[in-house]
């Protein structure tokens, strides 16, 4: 076991009257304490001493897993590549010590930086106009769909409440759908993994607003029906939305507003190196088609004259937050497109590609493979055969990965791939790390067979076993006092 499950919780280690800091003699006049009817009777806090908490807190950040730790292959949300020096750009002070109410004619460059990544993020996907105010991927989604709607209603067409989702979609498409205030009508996949063009005619007519296809899907497929779907959805009068999240996929090779696609967004927290995690921090950039522009949200950054100005669209649907959008997110974002240049945004798709397919082709033989063709950036396995003949699932192998130092894939996503561990390895993975990770894979594979029971009471090497999920759930614990409550 390691040292870290021995870690006292710091409620445990105080001593009344220590204390782990010496104050400077105070050098401002006393100040008289506030109406004691204000004041909590009882704030308990550790008194501990300033060894003690600095390794409580470091060993606690020694529990957490990141990419700076070891491999992190989640499929779709994955923790992409954080390169240091955006981290170091994006705290530069005159990015970083700006407030946004501030005066626009002090914020001109931060203000010329969101303009260049507006009109790059526009070109990388072939769309007219784009929107850094959405801060996530499903805000994102929420704004292209109340465009959607906002265009509709401007031409008086108010019969189109429907919107049309393939089930491969990712899970917050038709949530963000149902709060533009549409119905969502599914529509399954065909064998091949690509949208059932028969089952869409079949729902698509006079009352389709749009259809959201994320592309490529949750089963790491460009869908190759695509001019197809554009074509049918187009002449009924709908609009296509693109969930291009996973942008690192096809960058630099396809440009959606070239196929026809009304809006995309993307997760710059995903595809342009953003940290995220745990909700955030996140930036969904929003680009349209030239005939949404007057939709955007509020504001876009517009050049007038030489200057630089928050501006609202002439039909904007809103704000979607407070002030612009999450400026520090869009910085890192902007260095490395612009680290990258055209040459290498490229090359990103390229590896992407390389990588899951590396792995899908050494794998293939190891796991199930429910679509075998060539995937996008990302691979779905299944576990569905060794589950029926080992009794071993996905969550089991999942959690085994744990004990060798890598994060487990995403797990039963997508919904439609039975026992699914939904694999991304990323363009920024090296060969060494994807054929450690195929070694570890065929390694569980073979205790499922030797010795189940291992897998089923993984992990075994961490400070916190196998979770109750459901109790867990039902019953968290989430201070130290309910910790002492309950025991
Ligand atoms: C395909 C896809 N769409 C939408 C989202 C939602 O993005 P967010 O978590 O930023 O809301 C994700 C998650 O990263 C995603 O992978």
């Amino acid at each position: 076991m390691n040292k870290i499950s021995k870690r006292k919780l710091l409620f445990d280690q105080s001593i009344t009257g220590k204390v782990g800091t010496t104050m400077p003699s105070m050098d401002i006049p006393a100040q008289k304490l506030p109406d004691s009817s204000q004041l909590r009777e009882e704030l308990t806090m550790p008194e501990v001493s300033e060894n003690e908490i600095v390794r409580y807190f470091s060993s606690i950040s020694q529990m957490n897993f990141s990419i700076d730790h070891n491999f992190y292959p989640l499929g779709s949300c994955t923790m992409k590549y954080n390169p240091k020096l955006n981290d170091d750009i994006a705290a530069l002070p005159g990015f970083n010590d700006i407030h946004p109410l501030q005066d626009t004619s002090t914020t001109q460059g931060a203000l010329e930086l969101m303009h260049h990544l507006q009109i790059l993020l526009a070109e990388i996907t072939g769309m007219a106009g784009t929107s850094l105010a959405p801060m996530a991927g499903a805000e994102a989604e929420l704004a292209g769909m109340l465009m959607i709607r906002a265009y509709h209603r401007n031409r008086e067409d108010f019969q189109r409440k429907k919107v049309i989702i393939p089930d491969s979609a990712h899970g917050t498409n038709p949530a963000s759908a149902v709060m533009a205030g549409f119905e969502v009508v599914s529509i399954p996949t065909d064998k091949n993994g690509n949208t059932d063009l028969d089952a869409l005619r079949s729902v698509v007519d006079d009352t389709t607003a749009g259809l959201m296809l994320t592309q490529p899907s949750t089963i790491g497929l460009f869908d190759t029906n695509i001019v197809e779907i554009v074509n049918i959805i187009n002449e009924n009068g709908g609009l296509i939305y693109g969930d291009g999240a996973n942008l690192n996929a096809i960058l630099g090779k396809v440009k959606p507003g070239e196929i026809g696609f009304d809006v995309i967004h993307s997760n710059l927290h995903k595809t342009f190196t953003q940290p995220h995690g745990g909700g955030g921090p996140g930036a969904g950039a929003v680009m349209v088609s030239q005939r949404l522009v007057e939709f955007l949200p509020d504001p876009i950054v517009t050049k007038i004259k030489d200057n630089f100005d928050l501006t609202k669209p002439s039909k904007s649907i809103g704000k979607m937050g407070a002030f612009h959008g999450n400026f520090g997110a869009l910085v890192r974002a902007y260095a490395y497109i612009r680290t990258l240049g055209k040459e290498g945004i490229n090359s990103i798709s390229e590896d992407a590609v390389i990588n899951a397919n590396y792995l899908r082709t050494k794998l293939e033989n190891t796991l199930d493979l429910p679509y075998n063709r060539i995937c996008s950036h990302e691979v779905v396995f299944s576990a569905k055969t060794i589950k029926e003949k080992y009794g071993v699932n996905a969550l089991d192998i999942s959690k085994r990965l744990i004990d060798y130092n890598i994060h487990p894939p995403t797990m039963y996503f997508p919904l439609i791939v039975d026992e699914a561990l939904l694999v991304e390895p990323t363009e920024t993975e090296s060969k060494e790390t994807l054929d450690d990770f195929i070694y570890v894979i065929k390694q569980i594979v073979d205790e499922a067979k030797t010795d189940p029971e291992l897998l089923h009471n993984a992990p075994h090497n961490t400070p916190n076993k196998r979770l109750n999920e459901a109790l867990a759930a039902r019953n968290p614990k989430l201070s130290w006092r309910d910790t002492q409550v309950s025991s």
